[in-house]
Order: C-alpha cells, then sequence, then structure tokens
C-alpha cells in the first residue's frame, strides 16, 4: 500500500477570526469583520466563534491524542496592532506567545498565516489592499511577529488565499466593501498583495531566522465544459485571472506575457489599466527565488462555458443545493459537469483536479521548492446522533484527495504536508456556524468538543502515513 514521506506532517487548520472569538479581550482592536457582522442582517458572526481564545489548550491535547502534529494559526493582525499602525499591544503578543508555546508542547509545530482576511478596520476605511500604503503596514507588522515569534515559529505564512479576499471584495461581494463584478478592482489589489508577499520575505531573509516562508493560494482548476473552442476560453480566462497571475507573480517573478495579454484584456473590459509602479517587478523577482514554500489550498474544481450574458452570481451560503450561480460577462460561466458530484453548498468533488494542480505547478514553475496541501476538506451539515457524529461523506472526500497527493507525489512532486480544513468546527465567513468541517464538532452553546468518526479515522492515517479505506 502507498505511503507517505516519513516527515510527512498531517495537521489542521484554522484561523484567527473564524475560530479565537473574545473579540473585546486583551487589547484587541476591531478587523472589517466585527464591523460587517453586525449589521442588523447579519446571521451570525465571530464574537465567540469556537472560543479558541480560551479553549486553545483542549484543542492542541486533541490534536496531540488524534495523531497530529501539525497546526495552521493566523495571528490577528488587530490583536497585536489594534489600529493596523502605531502602538503594538503587548497582550496580544503574549496571547500568541501562549498558544505557540502549547502547541510545541504538544508536539503539534505551528504554521503562522500573518494574513487571513482580517485586515484591521481602520486600514479596511483607508482601502485595504487597494490602497498601496496596506503593503508597509502589513510588512511591519509582519516584522513585529518574526520578531517576537521568530525563535519558536519555523514556518510562516505571508497572504491566505488572496484572491478568494479580492474575488469576495470585489467580484461576489459577499465580503466588505460587497462590490460585485469589478474584476479590474480585484486584480489590482492582488497585484498589491503580490508586492506585500515579496517585502514579507524579504524582510524574513534579511532578519536570517532559522525557518521557512511562503504564501497560500486558492488554486483550484478549472476545466472547459465542452471542448469548443469558446468553453476551452473561458476556463482558460478564468484560470489566468484566479490561479495563473499570481503563480506568475510569486514563483515567476513577472508576469508572464500570455498571462498579461489576458489580464489587460480583463481591464480593458472595465475601461481601465494595471497600475504597476516602478520597482514592483523588481520586488516579485527577488521573492520569487526566496520563497521556501508554496501552500496549495484546495476544495473544488470548476467546469466552465463560454458566456456572453450580464454578470450574474448568486452565493450559495445556506447549503440549498443547486442554488449557485456563477457568470461573468466575457469571461465564462460556472455549470454543473453531471459526472461530478457537489456538496450542498453546491462545491464540485473532484480530486483529480488537485492531482492536476500539483503536477501543473511542478512542471509549470519548477523554481518552486515545496509544496504544502495547507487547506482541503468538506463543509457538512454533521447531525449529532446518540452523541456522536458519523461524518463518513468527509472520510470519504479527505481518503479521496489524499490519494490525489499520492498520486502526484509519484509524479515527482515534492509534497510535504496536509492540513484539514479545519481542526474543530469553526466559523464559516459567509455561511455560518452550519457549515461544519471539523475534525473536532463543537457545541457552540457550551464550547464542549467531540472528536467525529473522522478524527479516528485521520489517527489512523497519521499513524500509519497511509490512506484507510
Ligand atoms: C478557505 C479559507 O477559502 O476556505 C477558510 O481559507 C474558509 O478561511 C475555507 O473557511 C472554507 O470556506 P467556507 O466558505 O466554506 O467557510
Amino acid at each position: 500500500m502507498r505511503q507517505f514521506p516519513k516527515e510527512f506532517i498531517f495537521g489542521a487548520a484554522t484561523a484567527a477570526y473564524q475560530a479565537e472569538g473574545a473579540v473585546n479581550e486583551g487589547g484587541r482592536g476591531p478587523c472589517y469583520w466585527d464591523e460587517f457582522l453586525h449589521r442588523s442582517e447579519s446571521r451570525f458572526n465571530g464574537d465567540v466563534a469556537s472560543d479558541f481564545y480560551h479553549q486553545y489548550p483542549v484543542d492542541l491535547k486533541l490534536s496531540n491524542e488524534y495523531g497530529l502534529n501539525g497546526i495552521r494559526i493566523s495571528i490577528a493582525w488587530s490583536r497585536v496592532i489594534p489600529n493596523g499602525t502605531g502602538e503594538v499591544n503587548e497582550e496580544g503578543l503574549a496571547f500568541y506567545d501562549r498558544l505557540i508555546d502549547e502547541c510545541l508542547a504538544n508536539g503539534v509545530e505551528p504554521v503562522v498565516t500573518l494574513h487571513h482576511f482580517d485586515t484591521p478596520l481602520s486600514l479596511f476605511h483607508q482601502g485595504d489592499w487597494l490602497n498601496r500604503d496596506n503593503i508597509d503596514h502589513f510588512v511591519r507588522f509582519a516584522e513585529v511577529c518574526f520578531k517576537r515569534f521568530g525563535d519558536r515559529v519555523k514556518k510562516w505564512v505571508s497572504i491566505n488565499e488572496p484572491w478568494s479576499v479580492v474575488a469576495g471584495q470585489y467580484i461576489i461581494g459577499h465580503f466588505p466593501p460587497n462590490i460585485r463584478y469589478d474584476v479590474a478592482k480585484a486584480i489590482q489589489a492582488m497585484h498589491h498583495m503580490m508586492i506585500a508577499h515579496a517585502k514579507v520575505v524579504d524582510t524574513y531573509k534579511r532578519m536570517e531566522l532559522d525557518g521557512e516562508v511562503g504564501i497560500i493560494h486558492i488554486l483550484e482548476s478549472k476545466y472547459p465544459i465542452t471542448e469548443s473552442e469558446e468553453d476551452r476560453e473561458a476556463a482558460y480566462v478564468e484560470d489566468v485571472l484566479a490561479n495563473q497571475f499570481m503563480l506568475d507573480a510569486c514563483l515567476k517573478g513577472t508576469y508572464t506575457t500570455e498571462t498579461l495579454a489576458v489580464i489587460e484584456r480583463l481591464m480593458t473590459l472595465q475601461q481601465t489599466t494595471l497600475v504597476i509602479e516602478e520597482g514592483d517587478m523588481e520586488w516579485l523577482e527577488l521573492a520569487s527565488s526566496q520563497n521556501d514554500f508554496l501552500g496549495v489550498n484546495y476544495y473544488a474544481s470548476h467546469f466552465l462555458a463560454a458566456y456572453e450574458g450580464e454578470s450574474g452570481i448568486h452565493h450559495n451560503g445556506t447549503g440549498e443545493k443547486g442554488t449557485s450561480v456563477f457568470g461573468l460577462k466575457g469571461i465564462g460561466k460556472r455549470v454543473s459537469n453531471p459526472d461530478v458530484p457537489t456538496t450542498d453548498w453546491d462545491w464540485p468533488i473532484y480530486p483529480a483536479g488537485l492531482t492536476d494542480m500539483l503536477v501543473r505547478v511542478h512542471r509549470q514553475y519548477p523554481n518552486y521548492k515545496a509544496m504544502y496541501v495547507t487547506e482541503n476538506g468538506m463543509g457538512y451539515k454533521d447531525d449529532l446522533i446518540d452523541g456522536s457524529i458519523d461524518d463518513t461523506p468527509r472520510i470519504d472526500y479527505i481518503a479521496q484527495h489524499l490519494n490525489a497527493i499520492l498520486d502526484a507525489i509519484e509524479q515527482g512532486v515534492t509534497v510535504r504536508g496536509y492540513f484539514l480544513w479545519s481542526l474543530m468546527d469553526v466559523l464559516s465567513w459567509t455561511n455560518g456556524f452550519n457549515k461544519r468541517y471539523g475534525l473536532f464538532y463543537v457545541d457552540f452553546e457550551t464550547q464542549e468538543r467531540l472528536p467525529k468518526k473522522s478524527a479516528r479515522w485521520m489517527r489512523e492515517v497519521a499513524n500509519r502515513r497511509q490512506v484507510i479505506q
């Protein structure tokens, strides 16, 4: 039976706003989600979430008991620098000291992300990633964290999923500032995030700390629904926009001519052009050879058809199957593939898309040093029946994706770890608390944890380094 390499990390992931709660404790300042999810129409918020701020010793003990040797956590920028700029909050730093030490005491390596969707509110109101000043504020925050935790944290992630951030903010509109169909803004903000990443990598390397630094992208494969030229073009354009633009920036250190041709056409559709300032390309070039790893978040792939109708997007945020719509004028429309099952939130379950993506990065960007699958998992409405949770569909999903990783490793790809989203049930940004992903069920009334069937299964997988069928 196939085995994962000896040093392979079997971990699980969390993110500060989705897990910590305690939004008014320890001198934390607000991030933009605090404001957004307190609007009257909001069905939920992260005020308490999974109470990780207080429960982390429980979660780390469970992680250890269930065979995990890695955890993704993120540091809330506004816990450390409440306003985003200005004063550093010692209480915030002290919390992350305790959290990191607890990870290490439990033999669970912390992989730490600096930006997981949660820009401090004041910087958000100044334009967030559309404002170039955000770049230097972010680099300062990174430097504060490297100085304080760099002796114990050996794997750092600059930014989690730039594409999801800008797609949510400017295309789908379900993230603040809730702008829809503005592909040009999304591209411009992504470019700034790439410069921020490059400067963070440079800062880390200059500090000569003993560890690794990288970035995480959501990388979902895009396939044409038919072999027609128009459908192939739709898949290609969405791929360039969502995947290739940033892979080029991070791993090639430049935007290739082919990538720029698509990007410029998309900018022209909105009567604008991409602003690249003097020195930007040098930053990208410098960082591209210094990244230590690429984190790949993968949940689904998409099937595309050509689309010339008006842009229309409906986000399925309730789990009512079959309600998603995603069509962008002049780009393409995501359509269902009758051969591919979907989750209740309409996410196509297509493990081959993960193998394809890992192999593609390996071939197209041969200077990547290592990849980690930093998120993968299945949103599911876990039912608590007689005090236990049988989440067999989630186990099947994970097994298929672990096999997809083994397929890629067999083709020569360097993959060093797998982090399940999520460690315990957490808040889902645009869905709330009924879209559960955790290995550990959370009773959001009592904050009690209950290992699901998938947790017991994962322990076996990690122990044997094999996919248990
Ligand atoms: C990733 C994010 O995009 O997907 C996580 O990094 C997120 O923060 C996860 O929770 C699952 O998405 P969702 O919308 O189902 O919660």
